[in-house]
């Protein structure tokens, strides 16, 4: 879910709705807002994304005040419905909250609370919150002290921001585990769940710690543990502007990340190889001797960081030939995973604050192992509570599903493996320099599949009334192929699945039809040919089954082309490597079908692009 406070000097309802816009990203269910007015406090909400809240205020105008907080939703307890919507009130309508996570122990509370003689109104963990911080105001007649009263009783992860009427020109928010950040503006101060929601008022951000509740006025920020004492925060400077959150030109954000993939990839290389192509990761503040005792990786991610850490799996073992395995982030600690001190776990996550990834990392630092984070959001959670981080540079990433996000992820995981091989010194250390000098260069080759892209796209078109279309691959090409599907699944809602190619015949071959779509991606014929001989006969075997294919191969690989219905080119790469350039068309096929199918490119139905609860 997305948050806004604001306190200041400017209407609260034009601020925190211009600030939502900006968070939609992170939920889009439902969207409301509250502002502190004339002695009182007004609200509105409703079910569907923002434009329909904005429809709602158009018919029923809020009063004007300077003071105001909204939410924008993705639902966890309770369906999508205005009565769900937040922000919650409590009886009186003096109070009203938005919260983000979820409150574990809800379910006592309301009873005590319905004992009590409280009408509760909605389906929400939150609407509790609400009632219960109006009965501490009215003990303590201050709102810093009531919400740090009411969160020493909750239970699980949230963020919490609040307004009372009685003390029209504060707004009290409360962070555990959800992200929550201030924007320190001159004579108005804002609260967001990112700093997208307020760049372009000020880019001064405090960033807020675990349990910590934090009161905002136009002039004064206090923050103080949920105990009351004064609390140690982190202010920082944000670095990029207003417009590297806005479309320039591109009809969806997904379309402009797709096209950003060339300068997010060198971005991530850059200042990291040295002038003799070493790298130097300086900022990996794991000492090379601890390195060179790592005896085990695991990663860890959700979603599409997973597949990044599936194919550093691949380049981790080769390189470096420690055992790395990789494993989601929401399976992880629930199995109770071996680890020490010797073990390195790579937790891989764009935003920083997927919970799943989050516990995972958590747990893994209890047992003593070392966490190396790979992540694109400066400052949030999981690389602060993460021993070293090792920063992706692919700017924010707006579209719901990730594209250049992973493929910095990507770059980053090469430059992990490379590094830890470098350390420790493989028999590989030729090929790692080489590869080294091949990365450098790989932007380019990026770049060049990005300029081939219109015949993927006309094929997207003319596949759009399929229902079902399969993804194959080997190797690193598996991955690809699961990433080349969740597109699919995520932006066209289609029935879509990735599979190891030799695993085909075991099960899953009785899926093909005639005139099935089979996405197929191969590896080079160099090096590695009896990887490219094997998939070859794969497409074969799809083939005599009526499948139409769809091949993806590298440049000059004429073994495919009698077996290609349709064939699609990538540069030559090193095997490894190859996923960097294979993903693209992946992208831009899922992209082209979800626009033909009339799908909402930048936000699909029922997601979010932080998950921000387990
Ligand atoms: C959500 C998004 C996915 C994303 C995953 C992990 O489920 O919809 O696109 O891959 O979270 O996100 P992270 O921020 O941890 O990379």
């Amino acid at each position: 879910c997305g948050i806004v406070g604001y306190a200041g000097g400017q209407s609260a309802l034009d601020v925190v709705i211009a600030g939502l816009k900006r968070l939609e990203y992170r939920g889009y269910d439902s969207a409301g807002v509250a502002v502190l007015a004339d002695g009182g406090l007004a609200a509105a909400k409703k079910a569907g994304k923002l434009g329909n809240l904005g429809k709602l205020l158009d018919e029923r105008p809020l009063p004007s005040g300077t003071t105001g907080i909204g939410h924008t939703r993705w639902a966890t307890h309770g369906g999508p419905t205005d009565a769900n919507a937040h922000p919650h009130l409590d009886n009186s309508g003096r109070v009203a909250v938005v919260h983000n996570g979820i409150i574990e122990n809800f379910a006592a509370l309301r009873a005590e609370l319905a004992e009590r003689g409280h009408h509760l109104n909605s389906e929400t963990d939150t609407e509790v919150v609400a009632h219960l911080l109006a009965e501490n105001f009215s003990a303590c007649g201050d709102l810093a002290e009531a919400m740090r009263q009411v969160c020493r009783r909750l239970e699980g992860a949230f963020t919490l921001v609040a307004v009372h009427a009685d003390e029209p020109d504060t707004v009290v928010g409360a962070r555990r585990n959800s992200p929550l950040v201030v924007g320190v503006g001159d004579g108005e101060n804002f609260l967001a769940s990112d700093v997208a929601a307020f760049i372009e008022h000020t880019r001064e951000a405090i960033e807020l710690g675990q349990d910590q509740v934090v009161e905002l006025k136009r002039d004064q920020v206090t923050v103080t543990d949920f105990d009351g004492a004064p609390a140690e925060t982190r202010a920082y400077h944000v670095d990029w502007d207003a417009s590297a959150a806005e479309k320039g030109g591109y009809d969806y954000f997904m379309l402009k990340e797709i096209a950003e993939q060339p300068k997010a990839v060198a971005d991530t290389l850059l200042g990291r190889i040295d002038e003799a192509g070493r790298l130097t990761l300086d900022e990996v503040r794991i000492p090379d001797h601890v390195l060179r005792e790592v005896d085990k990786v695991v990663i860890v991610a959700c979603g599409t960081a997973y597949h990044a850490g599936m194919i550093a799996k691949y380049a981790i073992e080769h390189w470096t030939r420690i055992p790395c395995e990789t494993e989601l982030a929401s399976e992880f600690r629930y199995r109770d995973p071996i680890l020490d001190q010797r073990t390195l776990v790579v937790a891989i996550s764009q935003s920083g604050e997927t919970m799943d990834t989050l516990m995972a990392l958590r747990h893994a630092r209890e047992q003593g192992a070392k966490v190396l984070a790979i992540c694109n959001t400066n400052g949030s959670t999981i690389p602060r509570e993460s021993d070293a981080v090792l920063y992706t540079h692919a700017g924010p990433e707006v579209a719901v599903a990730s594209t250049k996000a992973f493929l910095t992820q990507l770059v980053a995981c090469y430059l992990v493996a490379l590094y830890l091989g470098q350390v420790r010194g493989t028999k590989w250390g030729d090929e790692i320099r080489s590869v080294i000098r091949e990365l450098s260069q790989i932007s380019t080759e990026v770049e060049k599949v990005l300029g081939t892209m219109e015949p993927v796209r006309e094929l997207a078109r003319n596949l759009a009334d399929k229902n079902t279309v399969l993804f194959l691959g080997r190797h690193v090409g598996y991955p690809v192929a699961l990433e080349g599907a969740l597109k699919l699944k995520e932006l066209a809602y289609m029935h879509a699945e990735g599979f190891a190619a030799g695993e085909l015949k075991h099960g899953p071959i009785a899926l093909i039809e005639e005139d099935l779509p089979v996405v197929v991606v191969v590896p080079s014929p160099r090096g590695r040919s009896v990887l490219h001989d094997k998939i070859v006969s794969n497409i074969q075997e799809i083939r005599a089954r009526g499948a139409r294919t769809i091949v993806i191969a590298e440049e000059g690989d004429e073994a495919v082309v009698p077996y290609a219905d349709h064939l699609v080119r990538i540069p030559a790469t090193p095997t490894l490597l190859q996923p960097l350039v294979a993903t693209v068309p992946l992208q831009v096929f899922a992209c082209e079908l979800a626009t033909a199918r009339g799908n909402e490119v930048d936000q699909p139905r029922n997601l979010a692009k932080s998950v921000t609860v387990e």
